[in-house]
């Protein structure tokens, strides 16, 4: 169990025993398709190194103890009080039992204590690594035999229902479905996944993944609104979801609302860059993700109207700086960009984007070079 001793041993500290077990989940990065997932769309995201990680054992007395060792805190919860609307970080733990409960397993207490170095609010999925390493941790100690698509399903349920973030599928199927050394590809309404091979060292790339620091969060308005939207612009085009425009033009000739007119076209045109991207994976030569990525950043910039001055800055100076490729990843408004770099380049791009962060007098960024990952599973 070596590397997370302090997990261990904060459990050993509040039960007087060895944990169960220790489950993990990663957070991600969605190579590309933003916001097309609550649109019945299809996304590519990969999963990081990064992770949460729980140490677990059941309980028997009918209650949820939970323990964050970055916190430093502790919360004690009777399974019975469960109930949406909880607030903070263990909601995202106790909203997973909810769902599990809700669903009908039949599951009873834990102790769980949390570890996780998926920077918080930097749109790298933080949350759903938590929720998907309970689920995971709580299949094994109860012996629940969930479909990983399932599992992503109940993780989702936590997060929308429980922690109140209106958000859609691709975290949760990221963290719990991807595999190592590949993208995954998700249809967001048929649910049908593909490998896609992302040998980027192999084929001489790199990809940065650089925190801009400008913090986010979807329980706030903006996500829901850029939802509520879209839904509204379905009802109008007469279609079940975006994701059954086939026609842009015309869709676009029927809509009045101008902005509505840019979102439509931000999340059609994303599905269509995501079918690429998925050609690219299957042609396997990487180099045509480039151009996909920096659309996607100009539409998400233009038409979906979610970037922020200093995601812009990070991205233009990515690729003035020799990115082949650079977006926004994740919801929006902050958070993290990806760059495709040639290999040994990403972290230059890095110091060029700290020194174009400096000058524009913004905080100083974090980036790390993203290896795609395992989702989750069982670590001890
Ligand atoms: C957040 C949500 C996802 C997805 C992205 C945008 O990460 O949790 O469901 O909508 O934003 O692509």
């Amino acid at each position: 169990m070596s590397g997370y001793d302090a997990i261990v041993d904060r459990y050993r500290g509040v039960t007087g025993e060895a944990p169960e077990g220790l489950w993990y989940a990663p957070g991600r990065v969605n190579l590309i398709g933003e916001h097309t997932d609550y649109n019945d769309g299809f996304v590519l995201p990969f999963a990081l190194e990064r992770k949460a990680v729980v140490a677990a054992g059941r309980r028997v007395d009918g209650r949820l103890r939970l323990l964050s060792l970055e916190l430093d805190e502790d919360v004690d919860l009777a399974l019975s009080d469960l109930a949406p609307g909880q607030e903070g970080w263990s909601a995202y733990l106790a909203g997973v039992v909810w769902a599990l409960r809700e669903a009908g397993h039949d599951v009873g207490g834990a102790t769980l204590v949390l570890t996780s170095d998926v920077p918080l609010g930097a749109g790298l999925s933080s949350s759903a690594a938590i929720e998907c390493a309970v689920v995971a941790a709580y299949c094994d100690l109860y012996g629940l035999d969930i479909a990983p698509i399932d599992r992503a399903k109940l993780a989702r349920v936590a997060e929308n229902a429980y922690v109140g973030a209106p958000t859609g599928l691709l975290d949760q199927a990221a963290s719990t479905l991807c595999q190592a050394e590949a993208g995954l590809f998700l249809d967001c309404r048929s649910l049908e996944t593909e490998v896609v091979p992302l040998p980027m060292a192999e084929q001489g790339y790199e990809m940065l993944v650089l925190d801009t620091k400008t913090p986010h969060s979807h329980v706030d308005g903006e996500y829901g609104t850029r939802r509520a939207t879209c839904e509204e612009a379905a009802r109008l085009l007469g279609v079940p979801a975006l994701r059954d425009v086939t026609d842009l033009d015309a869709a676009l000739a029927r809509l009045d609302d101008e902005t509505m007119r840019r979102r439509v076209r931000h999340v059609v045109t994303e599905d269509e860059r995501v079918l690429r991207a998925l050609e690219v994976g299957r042609s396997g030569d990487l180099a045509g993700l480039a151009p996909l990525l920096t659309a996607s950043h100009a539409s998400m910039r233009d038409d979906y109207e979610i970037t922020v001055p200093t995601v812009d800055l990070a991205v233009e100076t990515a690729l003035s700086a020799g990115a082949l490729g650079a977006r926004m990843t994740g919801g929006g408004f902050g958070g993290c960009i990806i760059a495709l770099t040639h290999a040994g380049e990403a972290d230059g791009i890095g110091r060029a984007i700290a020194r174009s962060f400096a000058e524009a007098g913004y905080a100083t960024p974090e980036w790390f070079t993203a290896v795609p990952a395992q989702g989750a599973g069982r670590l001890a």
